[in-house]
């Protein structure tokens, strides 16, 4: 099922035989995904599927070997990280950037001169971003003294620094208590709330169902599901990719090979 016919309406993002080749290695070996504006799009797979390739390769952190990755219409697959991000995608790193040195509103403000060329306004806009990201009274910090669950939210800040339309998290809940994720959950609705698109890897099967509109599965590089997350998890084709044997959410959320 195509998420752009299943849905009606033009996708924000559409991607279509997405290919990326390490020596002989195809980590993205067509990958097809569509992301509808407005909505909240889950990319799931089992490790080394090729999710954080797939981000890279439409953020422009790396160049797809082949393929078309379609932003409002224009082809972009190949353009640089820079060009990307001011044509409005901001992704965040699965590994966090640490910052160590850098205090949270300075490693803010750099993302916030992608659009604020004057050091002035990007520090003014990082400090709406910081409140908004609830990050406001760590602003003073280093970043080499945030939790983990900071360190996420310093990434997801610095990415909305950038004042994206698509937003590309990549497991921003990752190693986070249930706690933690109950309040990356609220951050993920305020940031949906603004009307920022979002594309998100995310391995926890429960925080992803309540909140996705749609799921797409890539396995060895390809995509093997697109459509709601409560049919994902019945499909035999994800099924078989993350264990070959019936699972319920819950191993699905929690399968490391
Ligand atoms: N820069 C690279 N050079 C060589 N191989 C790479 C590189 N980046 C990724 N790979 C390989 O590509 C495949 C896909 O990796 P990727 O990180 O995209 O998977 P993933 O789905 O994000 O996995 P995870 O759930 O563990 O984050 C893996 O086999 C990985 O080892
Ligand atoms: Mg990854």
């Amino acid at each position: 099922m195509n998420a752009a016919t299943s849905s009606g309406t033009a996708a924000l993002l559409e991607v279509r035989g997405l290919s990326k080749r390490f020596g002989s290695l195809r980590a993205l070996d067509g990958v097809d995904l569509d992301v509808a504006e407005g909505s909240l799009t889950g990319l799931i797979g089992p490790n080394g599927a090729g999710k954080s390739t797939a981000f890279s390769c439409i953020a422009g952190a790396d160049k797809p070997t082949a393929g078309s990755v379609r932003f409002r219409g224009r082809e972009i697959a190949g353009l640089a990280y820079h060009r990307v991000a001011a044509l409005g995608i901001g992704r965040t790193y699965q590994i966090v950037q640490t910052f160590a040195d850098m205090t949270v509103l300075e490693a803010v403000t750099t993302a916030a001169l992608l659009r604020h060329p004057h050091l002035r306004d990007a520090v003014a806009y990082a400090q709406d971003v910081l409140a908004f990201a609830g990050l406001a009274d760590k602003r003073y910090r280093l970043g080499r003294a945030l939790t983990i669950a900071d360190k996420k939210r310093l990434e997801v800040a610095r990415a909305l620094a950038t004042d994206p339309s698509l937003l590309l998290l990549d497991e921003v809940m990752a190693g986070l208590t249930p706690s933690e994720c109950h309040d990356a959950v609220g951050l993920l609705r305020r940031i949906i709330a603004r009307g920022i698109t979002v594309l998100m890897v995310e391995h926890v099967m429960e925080v992803l169902m309540p909140i996705a509109d749609h799921i797409v599965v890539i396995a060895a590089g390809k995509t093997i599901f697109t459509g709601a997350a409560s049919e994902a998890v019945r499909d035999p084709r994800v099924i078989e990719a993350y264990l070959g044997s019936p699972l319920e959410h819950r191993e699905i959320a929690e399968h490391k090979p």
